[in-house]
């Protein structure tokens, strides 16, 4: 079995030609770090060290949990975001350890082709780990994946989306409130786009169908993808892999965590130069070389088979809330975000049996979008219905307020990670399957997860 080592450390990049280099903290020497690439079930281990400098280069809020005066501040542990990971390699959030240790984890990959991705997952600090530059990629690859001619080597290009403040100097800054002893605050939205962690940067490409692996790494914000020109997109595949068949996309959404694996074509825009937009800002751009050439690579109108999961399968249903909590007296007092309304260090109120589906009901009582991940399974979403907050937090019942809405066409998949829309319950039906034990499941906007928008959950053994 394939062996890596990983040293998580702290380097100087350069994020843009016109700035000084960056602090960042990284993955083997780059951000977004190293990429492995892998085939499923070709299993590997990887050993992650860490040797970060002792103390943290951002504001450490030491009144979240977990986030204690006491404890050493570059604590770390690694997570394999969406992968089928046995609990004691899947960085429970309490597992981190310091500068000087390392650990050895065993990733089987056992599940079929998509686009992973590794970050870290520090209790209490994992914002600012990530922030700092602790994520990259995992890609795996399989047979069906393979047979489909997509674009593949030079045509082939991950997209790792994240925003960041940068200070004058070219620093990064991580914002603050205004209270010392509280610096959280609920929500980061840089100012500065960059992709595959450099400012505007470009791509040499030629006019001819390219493969696109996108990934909004961003702590909160929500991309909204577009070319301002009338670029031909379809989106193949979601986080967990691919779609039965592409989906057109004009614009697309991706909140943080979410993957799109996408197929642009160049060939009718010979020379010409093309901006990747969102809808805050210019991202990127590509310069379309001006010859003809032959493109042998395929947009195939079946990917692979993706069984619908019957909502009559499932065993159980779990009725949970996304919830506001105000903490302090002042309006002014940070908040925290909840999952059910229980704090992360309560016991585990969710347990799955292994081998059986769930229906999970995600209630959202706020007025923000909260992207939900489970850790261990891949999921599909089965819809979304806005209802009656108001109402509901004053009589405990449930009225809707509009149709029930399908997932979009490019959500049609296997995902893990799950956009829930303010005011609305978003229905997930959930195949328990690969290893019993202790995991999580939280919001991946990761100033929500490290101010206690995280929960433990099992799964169980079934009983024979
Ligand atoms: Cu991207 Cu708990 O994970
Ligand atoms: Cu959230």
């Amino acid at each position: 079995m394939p062996f890596y080592r990983v040293k998580m450390h702290a380097i100087a990049a350069k994020l843009h030609r016109d700035l000084p280099p960056t602090h960042l903290w990284s993955y083997g020497g780059s951000v977004p770090g190293v990429m492995f690439e892998t085939l499923s079930g070709q299993g590997m281990l990887v050993e992650w060290a860490n040797e970060l400098p002792a103390n943290h280069f951002l504001p450490i809020d030491h009144s979240l949990h977990g986030a204690g005066r006491e404890l050493p501040e570059a604590r770390s542990v690694v997570h394999l975001h969406g992968g089928k990971t046995p609990p004691e390699h899947d960085g429970y959030p309490e597992d981190w350890y310091s500068p000087g240790q390392s650990r050895i984890y065993h990733y089987p990959n056992q599940q079929d082709a998509a686009l992973l991705w590794y970050h870290d997952h520090a209790m209490g600090i994992n914002r600012l780990n990530i922030y700092a530059g602790l994520l990259g990629l995992h890609v795996i690859r399989d047979p069906q994946e393979q047979s489909l001619q997509l674009p593949k080597g030079p045509y082939e290009v991950p997209l790792v989306l994240f925003d960041r403040h940068l200070r004058p100097d070219g620093e990064l800054s991580y914002p603050v409130s205004s209270d010392p002893d509280h610096p959280w605050i609920s929500e980061v939205l840089g100012e500065v786009p960059l992709v595959n962690g450099k400012i505007f940067p470009y791509l040499e490409v030629e006019p001819r169908k390219y493969r696109f692996r996108v990934l909004n790494g961003a702590n909160g914000r929500l991309y909204r993808l577009f070319f301002p020109e009338d670029v031909e997109v379809h989106q193949i595949g979601t986080d967990q892999g691919l779609l039965a068949a592409p989906v057109p996309i004009k614009k697309l959404l991706l909140s943080p965590a979410e993957r799109a694996d996408l197929i642009v074509d160049f060939s009718s825009h010979r020379g010409r130069r093309l901006v990747l937009a969102d809808d805050a800002f210019e991202l990127m751009e590509f310069r379309v070389g001006a010859n003809p050439v032959v493109d042998p690579s395929a947009m195939p109108a079946a990917l692979r088979a993706v069984q619908q999961i019957p909502e009559s399968s499932a065993v159980n249903k779990r009725w949970l809330t996304l919830d506001d909590m105000n903490q302090g007296m002042s309006a002014a007092a940070p908040m925290a975000m909840m999952l059910n309304k229980t704090p992360w260090h309560m016991p585990i109120t969710e347990k799955a049996v292994l081998g059986t589906t769930e229906i999970w009901e995600l209630a959202n009582l706020t007025d923000d979008v909260h992207p939900i991940h489970l850790h261990l399974v891949r999921f599909q979403i089965l819809d979304r219905r806005p209802f009656s907050v108001s109402e509901y937090q004053r009589t405990g019942t449930l009225r809707y307020v509009r149709p029930v809405e399908p997932p979009d066409s490019n959500e049609s998949g296997w995902k893990d990670t799950v956009r829930v829309n303010p005011q609305t319950v978003t229905r997930i039906i959930v195949p328990f399957e690969g290893y019993t034990g202790r995991y999580v499941w939280h919001c991946h906007n990761l100033e929500h997860e490290d101010n206690e928008m995280m929960r433990p959950y099992e799964v169980i053994a079934a009983v024979t």
